[in-house]
């Protein structure tokens, strides 16, 4: 397709790869998750699943994008085979339902980003109760309804401004600044003095505490992180232009998005630790920590937190950016691509009606009872907490499995091959690679999907 747009370069698609994969995963999931499953031990489990699952399908990914140069759909109908195009729909499908309502936490950290620019000019007052405040900001339909149309009115002109001249072009710039923010975040760290009790909570492995539900949730969140199963990276794949090479920048964005996890755990965890009894004290909600004990801690005990806590949470807000336009964009270029529809037309129409969902879980949260009460799963009531076990329970390890299973067993091995072997391979086994995406990684995503089926896992 000589008309396609592309990215400008291999690092253009690793940014913007990165970007996507980088995101609330990193920040406010893997933390609490790590946290909840006593560290150490659950965290050499993460990476294990990252290497021997998340990379195969994150090359698999960027090779059926590449080899299609079209969206998803098209993709597996031409890549794999006719019957497999439902599979890039289900992707639309995911991405559609989990923008809906990640747009919604990315625009809580506006939220904190403005209230600790205010603690820091006005001052910060340590007798308020910040869980009932965030409660009664997670109520205000109306502010939900704002916060979310701040970040997908964002996300839509980005996508609207295309892949080189949009994506790709605030990928090069907020990348690097979350970057460079994380690494003050991260010597500061080092000075404080719960920095040794974190490293150690995090790497040193007791594996007496790791139970097999931390086991299966490292696998799930392996997924999540790296935008695997719902079509992001075939996505981007798509748009890679066939002189870079696939297993080199799916190496490169595996690494920085692991980092990337690695750093903001210790950062959070050295904050917490550092302050008497805080440790005991993390909220049980997967928003507590980032967005209730967090902000305050900066304010109590971080030195130069005044500058840093307002940085800290437009870190969060870029690196949710960078992700809920890779997002966006499965959705826009399915009708780009599918359906001849142009690219502003597109952007506009898919982000008026996912951000008509996100209103709807913005309104899900306590503000208006029937949609913040029924509950279709046990323990999840209301609209958003549904959606967020639907994805990560269901579509997101079936879009993983139908992906992985395709690439493994349903393209020519020649054609494969071709993709993966026509570039720099020193660090690259193709037989490896093969074995990892044949049996590996559909064992380890059918038992995420037998335990959700018949043990009533809960991943979300
Ligand atoms: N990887 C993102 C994160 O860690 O926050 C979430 C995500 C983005 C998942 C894009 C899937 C996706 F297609």
């Amino acid at each position: 397709m000589p008309n396609r747009d592309h990215w400008s370069s291999s690092l253009g698609f690793v940014l913007a790869a990165a970007g996507s994969a980088i995101g609330l995963g990193n920040l406010w999931k893997f933390p609490y998750i790590t946290y909840h499953n006593d560290g150490g031990a659950f965290v050499l489990v993460y990476l294990g699943c990252i290497l021997v699952v998340g990379l195969p399908i994150m090359i698999a990914e960027i090779m059926i994008g590449r080899k299609a140069q079209t969206s998803p759909v098209g993709a597996m109908r031409s890549v794999v085979g006719r019957a497999w195009a439902p599979v890039g729909g289900l992707g639309v499908l995911s991405g559609f339902v989990l923008l809906g309502f990640y747009s919604l936490v990315a625009g809580w950290s506006l939220r904190s980003f403005v209230q600790c620019l205010g603690w820091s000019f006005g001052g910060f007052d340590p007798a308020v109760d910040l869980g009932a405040d965030f409660g009664a900001m997670a109520s205000n339909g109306g502010l939900q309804a704002f916060l979310g149309l701040l970040f997908m009115g964002l996300t839509t002109a980005v996508v609207a401004g295309g892949v080189k001249n949009g994506i790709e072009r605030v990928a090069r710039i907020l990348l690097p600044v979350l970057f460079g923010i994380l690494a003050v975040l991260l010597i500061n760290s080092f000075r404080m003095s719960g920095s040794g009790e974190a490293l150690r909570f995090i790497f040193e492995p007791d594996f007496g505490r790791l139970q097999g539900r931390g086991i299966l949730e490292a696998l799930g969140h392996a997924f999540f992180t790296l935008s695997l199963g719902m079509g992001a990276m075939i996505t981007y794949g798509s748009y890679m232009s066939k002189r870079d090479s696939i297993v080199k920048a799916a190496g490169v964005v595996v690494l920085l998005d692991t980092l990337i996890a690695l750093f903001a755990t210790i950062i959070m965890f050295t904050v917490i630790f550092s302050q008497p009894g805080m440790r005991e004290q993390i909220g049980k909600s997967t928003a507590g920590m980032l967005f209730i004990t967090l902000p305050s801690l900066f304010y109590t005990g971080v030195p130069l937190g005044n500058v840093l806590a307002p940085l800290f949470y437009m870190l969060v807000a870029f690196a949710a950016l960078t992700s809920t336009v890779s997002l966006l964009e499965v959705v826009v270029s399915y009708f780009i691509d599918e359906h001849g529809v142009s690219r502003l037309r597109a952007s506009l129409l898919c982000g008026i009606a996912i951000y008509g969902l996100t209103i709807l879980c913005g309104i899900s949260l306590g503000s208006v009872d029937g949609i913040s009460n029924f509950e279709i799963f046990e323990g999840k009531a209301g609209l958003f907490n549904t959606l967020d076990h639907l994805v990560a329970n269901w579509l997101l390890p079936v879009g993983g499995l139908l992906t992985t299973l395709a690439a493994g067993w349903f393209i020519p091995k020649a054609v494969s091959r071709a993709e993966l072997l026509d570039r720099d391979t020193r660090f690259f086994h193709y037989g490896a690679w093969s074995f990892f995406v044949r049996f590996v990684s559909p064992l380890a995503v059918g038992t995420i999907l037998f335990f959700v089926i018949f043990k009533g896992a809960d991943f979300s």
